[in-house]
């Protein structure tokens, strides 16, 4: 079974519970489990409507201390308070929008892991680097910095020059980054493919035996694509 990860980014409102109401009204796909990562203000509207159906909500970001003087900032606490089942970590957003660290990535997802959230953590590299031929070495050093030394997390291979540009590696590109991965983590851990995955090449890219599901952005935000992307899962 695949995971099929949505992430709406900051982008909807209470009215695109729509959205949702049509995921949950469609019978779960064959071969994907879905997850639906709201903004922080849906996550337990959203997360109450999902109640009982096969769709799961997840956060987008956390902070790596579950209460505190941190303004705006919300705890894995409470997003499990709110009834998400999964936390976003070290999106490449997050990482240059708000200079994320690798550090500060691996203390959030130990904080996750503490509140009973199972972390996505994002790795990838940018084009400059995938250029320059350090693709390996980038991603390889950001799981080394990133990954809590034990319990439950899943990985998102998003090349940032793949992310929302309608670019995506070549089939070869992404198996060879995702077994990287799994060498490094010592197998084990489910590895999610994203960046411009879409409803005409989800099939290729889930097809990949290297691939258990996808991390979706833009195309998450129509249950029809999202659905459409789901329905190419595998169940293997
Ligand atoms: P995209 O975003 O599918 O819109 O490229 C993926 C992501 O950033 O998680």
């Amino acid at each position: 079974m695949q995971l099929i990860a949505g992430n709406w980014k900051m982008n909807g409102l209470r009215a695109q519970i729509a959205e949702l109401e049509a995921l949950i009204a469609t019978a779960p796909p064959a071969g994907a489990a879905l997850l639906l990562c709201p903004p922080a203000t849906l996550v337990h509207e959203f997360a109450r409507k999902a109640a009982g159906s096969h769709v799961r909500i997840g956060g987008q970001d956390c902070h790596w201390k579950a209460s505190g003087p941190h303004t705006g900032d919300v705890s894995a606490a409470m997003l499990a308070d709110a009834g998400a089942s999964h936390v976003i970590l070290g999106h490449s957003e997050r990482r240059a929008e708000h200079g994320e660290t690798d550090a500060t990535v691996k203390a959030k997802a130990e904080a996750a892991q503490a509140a009973g959230l199972v972390p996505i953590i994002c790795v990838g590299e940018t084009l400059a680097e995938r250029e320059a031929g350090q693709t390996f070495e980038v991603v390889g050093r950001q799981l080394r910095g990133s990954c809590p030394d034990s319990g439950q997390f899943v990985i998102a291979y998003e090349p940032v020059w793949a992310i929302g540009t309608g670019l995506t590696p070549a089939p070869d590109q992404v198996e060879a980054v995702h077994k990287a991965i799994a060498a490094q983590l010592k197998g084990g851990r489910r590895i999610l493919y994203g960046g411009s995955v879409n409803p005409s090449n989800a099939a290729l890219l889930l097809a990949l035996p290297s691939v258990d599901g996808a991390l979706v952005g833009g195309a998450s935000l129509k249950a029809r694509d999202f659905l459409a992307i789901a329905a190419a899962a595998r169940a293997a």
